[in-house]
């Protein structure tokens, strides 16, 4: 796998020390309230769970998983909850974790599910944002790294369901995309 990699664009460790940054400040946010965590699969499962446990107040943590039609590398608009939540959100705090913002429609579609519950509050933690890519507004509350307009992977994201496991998020050889 690794043989796949041109190069490293944000480190592990890079990830790791921002990670507990967010979760800092999430925990100071969200003190004293009643707040959700939910993670969107399978993208942002790692860094939900890194995540997750640099929360230091009480919270719940719950999945959604949704599908996206279209090309691999691309992302369509037309999306379906393939996974729903357990739990009621109303009045609750809800926190919705990605693992990145690229032209938007997914968050988009999920604060427009979501905020149909009736939640106290809707925002976004997203490891990753392309703003470059944006095609509808959205706003990522809480973000690790802005990257420029390269398909990543690793940590989670994938290339047709491979390299989420690449420890670092990394750009592969050109001729592994074209393959
Ligand atoms: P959006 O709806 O265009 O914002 O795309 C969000 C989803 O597209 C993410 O949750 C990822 O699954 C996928 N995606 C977008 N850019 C990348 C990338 O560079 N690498 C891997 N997946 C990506
Ligand atoms: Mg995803």
């Amino acid at each position: 796998m690794q043989q796949d990699v041109e190069r490293i664009l944000i480190s592990e460790a890079e990830m790791q020390a921002k990670i507990r940054e967010l979760g800092a400040q999430i925990s100071r946010d969200y003190a004293g309230k009643d707040l959700v965590v939910v993670g969107i699969l399978k993208g942002a499962a790692l860094f939900c769970s890194d995540l997750f446990r640099a929360i230091s107040i009480k919270a719940e943590l719950d999945f959604m998983r949704i599908s996206s039609y279209g090309a691999s590398t691309k992302s369509t608009g037309v999306h379906r909850v393939l996974l729903d939540l357990d739990y009621t959100l109303e009045g609750r705090h809800v926190l919705i974790v990605e693992d990145i913002v690229d032209t938007g429609l997914t968050i988009k579609f999920l604060k427009d599910y979501l905020s149909q519950r009736g939640p106290a509050s809707l925002r976004v933690a997203s490891l990753l944002d392309k703003p470059s890519r944006r095609t509808v507004d959205v706003t990522v509350d809480y973000r690790g790294f802005e990257v420029p307009d390269f398909f990543v992977v690793g940590n989670g994201l994938d290339y047709a369901e491979k390299y989420r496991n690449l420890r670092d998020i990394c750009i592969l050889k050109p001729e592994v995309y074209g393959g």
